[in-house]
């Protein structure tokens, strides 16, 4: 029943997974202090490497992309030894892994680095961090065009740090509100230079990032998640598919190692795209599209059979199954997800 699954899948003429499912990325908050994945986390990853695909949990590219506490970075030399250890260990295995490169923008607290929060626009996102309350999200200041062509050179040295830290590639972080979706939203992005207001400029920012990591570690390892539909930490806007209408036709051309839908449950249905973000972007963009939210082995099985999506991506199942991979394949009985399983590696 979930055979197609099991098939190998080649991303491009250099990396070809050995099966359909991808591990997808999760923030579990369990890096040291300094933000160096630790030897359980070493462990945890080794123990999923039969996925066709791990992407790491995001891992921030600079001190002032981190929003929660423990979150893996790629921007010290000793985070990159933590980070070999982990890639070594994968691959040991015969697995391959992705890092995920995040900035998480206004959604940022300076608790954790002191200095500016900074976003696209002097906007808030309401709230606070979670599970830490007394953290109230902060007024970001708006980025200056220095400060833009700062972040995207430290995108590009992220990405090169991955692949001195022996990642077989990486995936932008473009999705779920974080700075990147930030810019390509119009209830964050209100720029009235050439990173906003029309659909072009909108979506300058993604592309700068995109081309800037392609031209240090090419397409072949370069992978984009984008969150069309506004679910978290934004508020979702007519006009943002406007925005999209442009970037993926833009992100085709450039032959990205795949395309990663953000979303927790592919259901959901956005007015403005005329449907879920999956099967608004399959319209929209033609090349390996990977889907996500919700899915078992087999409605994702089904999903790709019924050609939504090419390939697979499944988060709190692998939270909770380490072996996920060996069960669907023996048709094993899984243990059912809950929040309490984020307190521990297993
Ligand atoms: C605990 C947890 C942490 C997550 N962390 C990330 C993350 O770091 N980066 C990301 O793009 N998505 C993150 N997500 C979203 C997942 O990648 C995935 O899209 C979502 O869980 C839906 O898939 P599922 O129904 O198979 O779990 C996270 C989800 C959960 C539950």
């Amino acid at each position: 029943m979930t055979t197609n699954l099991f098939q190998e899948y080649a991303l491009n003429d250099s990396i070809t997974l050995k099966n359909k499912i991808l591990m997808a990325p999760l923030t579990r908050c369990m890096a040291d202090d300094e933000l160096i994945p630790t030897q359980a986390v070493v462990d945890y990853y080794a123990r999923r490497a039969d996925a066709g695909l791990i992407i790491t949990e995001a891992t921030i590219i600079r001190p002032d992309g981190q929003g929660y506490p423990n979150t893996p970075g790629l921007y010290t030399s000793a985070q990159i030894e933590g980070w070999q250890k982990v890639t070594d260990a994968v691959h040991a295995k015969e697995g391959k892994i992705f890092a995920q490169l995040w900035h998480t923008g206004r959604v940022a607290h300076p608790h954790f680095f002191g200095g500016d929060v900074l976003a696209p626009s002097a906007l808030a996102v309401e709230g606070s961090v979670p599970r830490m309350r007394e953290l109230v999200y902060q007024v970001p200041k708006a980025a200056t065009q220095d400060d833009i062509k700062q972040l995207v050179k430290d995108y590009a040295q992220a990405a090169a740090n991955a692949v001195d830290a022996g990642f077989d590639g990486i995936e932008i972080h473009g999705a779920n509100g974080y700075l990147i979706d930030q810019f390509l939203h119009h209830a964050s992005n209100q720029r009235a230079d050439n990173y906003g207001e029309t659909p072009e400029n909108m979506s300058r920012f993604a592309l700068d990032v995109v081309d800037a990591i392609i031209n240090r570690i090419g397409n072949d390892k370069t992978a984009l998640r984008v969150s069309p539909g506004a679910y978290f930490n934004l508020e979702g806007d007519i006009k943002d598919k406007d925005v999209f209408d442009y970037l993926l036709p833009e992100l085709e051309k450039r032959n990205l190692a795949f395309l990663h839908i953000g979303i927790f449950d592919d259901a959901m249905e956005f007015d403005y795209l005329g449907g879920s973000a999956s099967s608004y972007v399959r319209a929209n963009y033609n090349n390996t599209l990977v889907g996500v939210g919700s899915f078992s082995a087999e409605t994702g099985s089904q999903a790709i059979t019924e050609d939504k999506f090419d390939l697979l991506a499944i988060g709190r199942p692998f939270i909770a199954n380490p072996d996920y991979v060996e069960k669907v394949k023996t048709n094993s009985d899984l243990v059912t997800y809950s929040d309490e399983m984020l307190t521990e590696l297993i």
